[in-house]
């Protein structure tokens, strides 16, 4: 496959340039990858391990490194879950020791603040010099409610009514100062224009928020926005919302479809559709052969006991416990079971099982040791990449991390072809995450009502 496409018998490099983002999850988001001999068995809480993957990331030009999160866990919780970094302190000492990759952290919109999330996003994006990211998220867990005193763990539908309010409250502190507010002058003692600071005064259904913020516009004018939940609300939320959109596809038709829905529903919006990307999260297993990757991937998955198989599947429906069904006989019929948690997964659990006539035990270890399309070799990978990349199934991908050294090997083996090819940087366009991204900065609201009157 080439870099290029043919136009009149020339050929002409592809103005889309792919993203890639690098996932950091610790000892992994399996059961038990942990377990591995290749594996630091406290890289979940191993500040050097971050440091060396976010390091390895922006050496391979990765736009970006994820940090995932979740609010609730129990003893059946995946170990990487039990005990882990913060998402917002984690990548506040890992935009110290980086300068070019974007920053982008998980955090709930069910169980925080505003005012205090558009703060620390604002903070992480000074402090970075732009390059901030916040993907946002609902909850699944109905046990997070317990940790944060509020009563009943909301509804899926009305948590994304919740998080549309919350991001457009954020949205709107975030454009408390105008990026010229500040002034500064010693000699005349003006340290900011009162005609530049806007305060916001939003009394909504959920939220009554006064501001003005107490940090000025950030380089990026607002951190990009990301979000994760692929539900009907999702999507819309999404499409309303959001500039990335971090997804979860088994097959490139199904990632199609996807991608085509987001962008409708965006322009729908009145969007540019271009403004918000598509990125899939993807497990490469690369190896010399395409069969050593296979028993790379087989090394990880033999790890990986059926209890243990059980309860990562169990947590999808709100850590329901499967181990009292036969395992040899047809998935159980689970009703409206995991609508209020993980609805986009579980729906497609229950319709996979259904489709393909799985077993409990074969249903339970698909969903613990996930396979995917991404195996081989880093030229079939790349293939791959590119494939979806090309047939706008992509944007582009999250890299994560599910045998040992899966980034290094993607970075040092599967980028440079990709670069060979031209369909990848070679150098940072910018040194802001929406530079790399090509977001374009929103204008503050204020100056843009200014410019127009
Ligand atoms: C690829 C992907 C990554 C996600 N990452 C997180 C996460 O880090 N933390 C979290 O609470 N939820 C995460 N979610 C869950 C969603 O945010 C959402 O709450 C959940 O999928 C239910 O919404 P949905 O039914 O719209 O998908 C993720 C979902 C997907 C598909």
């Amino acid at each position: 496959m080439c870099c290029c496409e043919c136009e009149g018998g020339n050929r002409v490099t592809l103005q889309r340039k792919l993203k890639l983002g690098a996932n950091i999850s610790g000892v992994g988001n399996s059961m038990s990858l942990w377990r591995h001999p290749e594996v630091a068995n406290d890289a979940s809480v191993n500040l050097d391990y971050y440091k060396q993957q976010a390091l390895k990331a922006e050496s391979g030009k990765l736009d970006f490194v994820f940090i995932a999160d979740g609010l609730y866990i129990n003893e059946k919780s995946n170990p990487h879950f039990l005990n882990r970094f913060e998402p917002l302190t984690i990548l506040s000492a890992l935009g110290a020791v980086t300068s070019q990759i974007g920053l982008v952290a998980t955090l709930s919109t069910s169980y925080s603040e505003p005012f205090t999330v558009a703060r620390q996003f604002s903070s992480l994006d000074h402090i970075s010099g732009g390059r901030a990211g916040w993907n946002v998220v609902t909850s699944p867990l109905e046990g997070s409610a317990n940790n944060f005193g509020k009563g009943e763990h909301p509804s899926h539908a009305l948590r994304y009514q919740i998080a549309d309010e919350y991001v457009q409250v954020v949205k709107g502190l975030w454009d408390s100062w105008e990026d010229d507010a500040f002034v500064r002058d010693k000699e005349s003692g003006v340290f900011f224009d009162p005609d530049k600071l806007h305060t916001l005064n939003h009394k909504g259904r959920f939220f009554s928020i006064q501001g003005p913020l107490n940090i000025g516009r950030s380089r990026q004018g607002h951190p990009v926005v990301f979000q994760a939940g692929s539900s009907e609300s999702g999507r819309d939320l999404a499409a309303r919302t959001a500039e990335a959109v971090y997804t979860a596809h088994e097959t490139i038709e199904e990632a199609k479809l996807f991608y085509q829905d987001i962008k409708r529903r965006a322009a729908a919006y009145g969007r540019n559709p271009e403004q918000i990307l598509i990125l899939p999260g993807i497990n490469p297993v690369i190896g010399r052969t395409q069969e050593e990757a296979e028993r790379k991937y087989q090394e990880v998955a033999d790890l990986v006991t059926i209890e243990s198989a059980l309860d990562y599947l169990g947590r999808y429906f709100e850590h329901h416990d499967f181990s009292q069904y036969p395992l040899d006989e047809a998935f159980p019929e689970l009703g409206d079971l995991g609508t209020n948690s993980f609805r986009a997964t579980t729906d497609r659990i229950k319709a996979e099982a259904k489709e393909l006539n799985l077993t409990l035990r074969q249903a339970a270890l698909r969903a613990a040791t996930p396979r995917g399309d991404f195996h081989g070799t880093p030229e079939a990978i790349a293939d791959l990449v590119e494939a979806w990349f090309r047939e706008e199934a992509a944007d582009g991908f999250v890299i994560r991390t599910t045998i040992p050294k899966a980034l290094d090997d993607f970075v040092n083996l599967v980028v440079p072809i990709l670069q060979e090819r031209g369909i990848y940087r070679t150098e940072y366009e910018a040194d802001t995450l929406r530079g790399n991204l090509g977001i374009a900065i929103p204008v503050n609201r204020y100056a843009k009502e200014t410019v127009n009157n």
